[in-house]
């Protein structure tokens, strides 16, 4: 099968995993969701502390840790998460955890200690890969880039259903501010910040569905 890389990024709850699982299945790719490592990450710092552990412990944080991708019985096509041997893929989807991932992947250990998991992904060949750093550092020749995006307060109210609606824990208004913080920070960093990476197509999806964004990135591709 010919080669075929894919680099989805843009901002918090604009859709980037749904949108790369659901393309991943349609054109038989594999995904790697590179936001959940960092979450994995946060989980990690929040159980040692919390973002704020002091810069001499990080390293060695990060040398106990033991990261592992895996998928989910009789469908392979669902990568889950591992920590430990543990499966932390439903346990790092709090807004708590993506707060501290976001301060986490400000520092350079952490994306560097991050960085050769998903280069040994990449290599598989048919990927697709969605993040805030995939068409910049990670897959940077990568066959299409797309910058995903929709406006804060319908990504606030997709994350809000996501986390159960009237059953979130948080309320809609809070993770609009979490999401706005949380970009600004993305954006604002020194190191891999969210930008669009010069040759990517902007895809607006506030009035599509995932199916229809799956469609207009297939017609994009080289036939
Ligand atoms: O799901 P959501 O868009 O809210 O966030 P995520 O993709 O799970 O990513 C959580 C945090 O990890 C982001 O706020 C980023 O700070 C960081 N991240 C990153 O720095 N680089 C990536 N390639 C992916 C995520
Ligand atoms: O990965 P990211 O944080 O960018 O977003 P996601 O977890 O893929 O999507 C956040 C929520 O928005 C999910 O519940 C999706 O089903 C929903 N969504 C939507 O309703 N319409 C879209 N066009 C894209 C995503």
């Amino acid at each position: 099968m010919t080669a075929l890389s894919i680099a989805i990024d843009g901002p918090a709850a604009s859709g980037k995993s749904s949108l790369a699982k659901a393309l991943a299945r349609k054109i038989g790719l594999v995904h790697l969701e590179t936001g959940a490592l960092y979450r994995c990450v946060a989980l990690a710092f929040l159980k040692s502390g919390g973002p704020t552990t002091p810069p001499e412990n990080v390293r060695s944080l990060l040398s106990g840790l033991n990261l592992s991708l895996g998928t989910a019985p009789g469908d392979p096509g669902d990568i889950r998460f591992f920590m430990e041997k543990r499966d932390v893929t439903d346990e790092i989807r709090s807004e708590t955890v993506g707060k501290t991932a976001s301060a986490v992947a400000a520092i350079p250990e952490v994306r560097e200690f991050l960085l050769p998991l998903q280069r040994s992904f990449a290599r598989q060949g048919r990927v697709v890969m969605d993040g805030r750093d995939i068409g910049t550092v990670i897959l940077p020749d990568a066959t299409l880039k797309i910058f995903l995006s929709a406006p804060a307060k319908t990504r606030a109210k997709r994350r809000w259903l996501q986390l159960g609606g009237e059953r979130s824990p948080i309320s809609c208004e809070e993770i609009l501010l979490d999401l706005e913080n949380r970009d600004r920070q993305d954006l604002s960093r020194s190191i891999a910040p969210l930008v669009k990476a010069p040759d990517a197509l902007d895809l607006d999806n506030s009035r599509m569905t995932i199916g229809e964004s799956v469609d207009w990135i297939v017609e994009k591709l080289p036939r």
